[in-house]
């Protein structure tokens, strides 16, 4: 699918994906060319490839492909809907969607057998240059981010980079003052670490964590630090860059943080 059909379809597609998400056709279509670039620059190149988790409706791919039509490219979701969607105007020889079994209880009404614990990724050890995850751990509870970047860990090939962005805090719930109007700490349904949530939503409808916690996660997996950038601010134009420049900013920020890895 060309981007032009992409922005066409995309309109009409999906109940599962965020109210408003449908109306920033705009903001996506620059988001889709914006990560294009942003994986070039760690080194994208022709026979790479890709596993995109939670690939949605083929923001990523209908952009990425369209410039890099050889590279190889996975997409996995646990949104039957969006992976049919892909599906039928994405899929190619070397571009493939599956259906990934995980309950999700913002995306899924069914109750899988699967949780992410007792999930593997489809895919056999070291397959991957690039894992990239946008906009996925925005919706999953922080156990069950650590199992997907347990399996992440295994798919990559040495060397292979990790790309996945984050709502984040720097502070503690209980020292910091609500960081915007609409989050709140989430006391309803208790976790042994911090995290944010909005008001009068399922917490997995959009939820934040410190970053210290992730790259706790991380660190675990022995995986390398390259970077931690505050993700494109799509008004002004320019990358606004976080984490190790700005780590005492007390904001939850109101876009998301990426953050990148090698194994
Ligand atoms: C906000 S959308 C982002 C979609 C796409 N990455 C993008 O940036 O346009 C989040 C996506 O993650 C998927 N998702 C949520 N939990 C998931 C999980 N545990 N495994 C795979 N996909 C998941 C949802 O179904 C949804 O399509």
């Amino acid at each position: 699918m060309n981007k032009v059909l992409w922005e066409k379809n995309v309109g009409n597609f999906s109940k599962n994906i965020e109210p408003g998400y449908q109306s920033s056709l705009v903001k996506l279509s620059q988001e889709g060319s914006y990560w294009t670039s942003v994986l070039e620059s760690y080194g994208l190149y022709r026979d790479c490839s890709i596993l995109d988790i939670g690939c949605g409706n083929g923001m990523l791919p209908a952009f990425l492909l369209e410039k890099h039509p050889q590279i190889q490219y996975d997409g996995i979701d646990v949104s039957q809907e969006a992976v049919d969607f892909c599906n039928a105007h994405c899929a190619s020889e070397n571009a493939r969607f599956q259906h990934t079994d995980v309950t999700n209880s913002y995306y899924t009404n069914q109750n899988s057998e699967y949780s992410s614990k007792n999930f593997k990724l489809p895919f056999a050890d070291d397959s991957f240059d690039f894992v990239i995850l946008l906009s996925v751990f925005t919706h999953m509870w922080l156990e069950d981010i650590e199992a997907y970047i347990n399996q992440i860990h295994r798919v990559l090939k040495k060397n292979g980079v990790c790309m996945a962005t984050f709502y984040t805090t720097p502070g503690k719930v209980d020292t910091e003052p609500d960081p915007m109007q609409h989050h709140r700490p989430a006391p309803d349904q208790p976790r042994s670490y911090d995290y944010w949530t909005c008001h009068n939503r399922p917490p997995l409808a959009k939820i934040g964590y410190r970053i210290p916690d992730i790259l706790a996660i991380y660190q675990k997996k022995n995986f390398e630090k390259i970077s931690l950038f505050h993700e494109w601010n799509l008004k002004n134009g320019i990358e606004i860059p976080r984490g190790e420049l700005f780590p005492h900013s007390p904001r939850l920020t109101p876009t998301q943080d990426c953050f990148i890895v090698r194994k």
